[in-house]
């Protein structure tokens, strides 16, 4: 089959189906083509647990699915590549988190939601980089153990310094390189360009952005400036919705290290064999999922 041909079988299997299709802003492009909603954690969880199709195809990586099966139970998931996983959200277990919880029995525990079902159910309220500033403010408490992303956990204790940010050493692989050099080398190279960056960054990095936001934050902002370059500090994928939305503007990569492979594994042909073949369905054991669903449901309810 052509790639014309996959799209057609794509559609007519959705409908068949009674499926969307949803995309992560870092998929390829012909994915995020493809698909009917294409966004940020926030949007696409809050969309996933709205609709009332059958099936969610989600392409983006397992915890982003996991988290749309624990919204809907009622609803297939489906991951078109079963490997698509995050390094950072594996870099927290639940053993590891109920021995952190011991040692710090007084915090609150807010949870990215780039974690697993496990983590989330064993944590107090979960977050994503669009919302984590208004969680943690939202929380009564000072002391919050905030897992699994280190960047993040720092950008909010700069944020909300009257708050006591245990921060866990975990990280994103994709935006934990981005360095100090980079930024100075794009300054040097685009010297009427905004800086637009990601909190998943290196604290040093973020210090320096114009702008810091999660990836549908970074397009709205890109979108409302009057600049008309800017230099994007989060993973390429944006890239597509950026131009897009942009074209009388330009839009360069802080650095071409920014490429998530897990993201980059859904292919238009995983798509259609996820569709073909019902595959891979994403299950949860019920335990797990309602004490999970509740972190989600926390940060769900909080006013934003
Ligand atoms: P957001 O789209 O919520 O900014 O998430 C970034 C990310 O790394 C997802 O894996
Ligand atoms: Fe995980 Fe980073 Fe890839 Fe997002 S970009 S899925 S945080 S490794």
């Amino acid at each position: 089959m052509n790639k014309n041909e996959i799209r057609k079988k794509i559609l007519e299997l959705k409908e068949q189906r009674d499926a969307i299709i949803v995309a992560h802003n870092y998929q390829i492009d012909e994915v995020q083509e493809i698909s009917d909603v294409i966004g940020d954690s926030l949007t696409l969880s809050k969309y996933c647990a709205e609709s009332t199709k059958k099936v969610i195809v989600f392409c983006g990586v397992h915890f982003m699915a996991e988290s749309a099966k624990i919204l809907s139970p009622e609803k297939t998931v489906l991951l078109p590549e079963i490997d698509a996983g995050c390094p950072m959200a594996d870099m927290v277990t639940v053993e590891e988190l109920r021995k952190a919880k011991k040692k710090h029995p007084e915090a609150v525990v807010v949870c990215y939601i780039n974690s697993s079902a496990e983590v989330k159910a064993e944590s107090d309220i979960c977050c994503t980089s669009s919302n984590a500033i208004q969680v943690v403010k939202s929380i009564k408490e000072k002391d919050i153990l905030f897992v699994p992303d280190q960047h993040l956990a720092s950008y909010v204790a700069k944020m909300v310094p009257e708050k006591n940010i245990i921060p866990w050493p975990g990280y994103c692989i994709t935006h934990h390189r981005l360095t100090l050099e980079d930024v100075r080398k794009v300054r040097e190279l685009h010297k009427d360009a905004e800086l637009l960056i990601h909190p998943e960054s290196p604290k040093e990095v973020v210090d320096k952005a114009d702008f810091v936001g999660s990836t549908k934050q970074i397009i709205e902002y890109a979108s409302k400036s009057k600049s008309k370059k800017f230099v994007i500090g989060t993973e390429m994928g944006i890239m597509y919705k950026l131009k897009k939305d942009n074209p009388d503007k330009t839009f360069y990569l802080l650095s071409q290290g920014l490429i998530c492979p897990n993201m980059k594994k859904n292919t238009l042909m995983s798509v259609y064999n996820a569709l073909n073949e019902m595959k891979y369905e994403i299950n949860i054991d019920e335990n797990i999922r309602v004490k999970a669903k509740e972190a989600l449901d926390r940060m769900h309810n909080i006013q934003l």
